[in-house]
């Protein structure tokens, strides 16, 4: 069945192929990211593919953006009830370098930013009866030197996704996070850069950690969010998957 979906942080990315993998499933999908013109090229690639899709610039922790890109939405492509919450920001450092700015603008893009988006979507699922939220934490919830803040907004995202799951399963509406490893995107790029390591070597390092013996693809991780998306998955709620090539971060 063809629903409208809304994936945050899709200009790029990890956003950007579970974008393009559920309009691939048949879903009209949202491509939502901080400019609007960064979105073109994910909503071309649906259309090229013969999907439908728009861009939408929001930022995901102004409740007011957030609320009329979700009415944009409805509005044009249909109520949204699949959600995607994937917008995410690193500012790592050592907790003794940590500033208050770094630690509040994670907390704010991950958390607010989820919370935001699912208050907004809630309605359209629970009015249809239906509805599918996916969240994206970390094997860094787990703990990540140098990322005080981001382990501490990805493991609050599972705790919020299981509440999610309490809250709205009697209205037809899953909740699920997933929690990658090492996925090769301008993410991890950037962390590269930080530490003065060129990308390949980078990812090569990491490669030889990881139980199946390579890096993690944003397909991989698209993969898995089509699944919690689908209608096959609606006994599955509460549940944080990771997607790490291995058992352990
Ligand atoms: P990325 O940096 O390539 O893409 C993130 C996207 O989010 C960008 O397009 C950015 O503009 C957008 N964004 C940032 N702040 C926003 C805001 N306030 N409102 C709307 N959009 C905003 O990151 P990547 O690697 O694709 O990560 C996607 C998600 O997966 C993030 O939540 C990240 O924390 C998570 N993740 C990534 C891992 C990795 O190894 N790359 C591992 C584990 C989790």
């Amino acid at each position: 069945m063809t629903r409208t979906a809304i994936v945050t942080g899709a200009a790029r990315g990890i956003g950007a192929a579970t974008a393009k993998r559920l309009a691939s499933d048949g879903h009209a999908v949202a491509v939502l990211d901080l400019d609007e013109a960064s979105c073109a090229d994910t909503v071309a690639a649906i259309e090229d593919a013969g999907g439908r899709a728009i861009a939408v610039g929001a930022d995901v922790a102004d409740a007011a953006a957030v609320q009329s890109a979700v009415d944009r939405i409805a509005a044009e492509l249909g109520a949204p009830t699949i959600l995607v919450n994937n917008a995410g920001i690193i500012r790592d450092n050592l907790l003794f370098k940590m500033t208050e700015d770094d630690w509040d603008a994670v907390l704010t893009v991950h958390l607010r930013g989820a919370f935001l988006m699912c208050r907004a979507v809630q309605k359209h699922q629970v009015d249809a009866g239906w509805g599918r939220v996916v969240n994206l934490s970390s094997t860094s919830a787990l703990g990540n030197r140098g990322q005080a803040n981001y382990a501490a907004a990805k493991a609050g995202m599972q705790g919020f996704t299981k509440t999610l799951a309490l809250e709205l399963g009697r209205y037809g509406v899953t909740a699920n996070a997933i929690a990658p490893g090492f996925i090769v995107t301008d993410m991890t790029r950037a962390t590269a850069e930080r530490i003065g390591v060129g990308f390949d070597d980078f990812v090569a390092h990491a490669a030889k950690e990881i139980p199946v013996g390579r890096a993690g693809e944003p397909d991989d991780i698209a993969a898995a969010a089509s699944f919690f998306c689908s209608e096959e998955a609606g006994f599955i709620s509460g549940q944080v998957l990771y997607v790490a090539g291995g058992p352990r971060a």
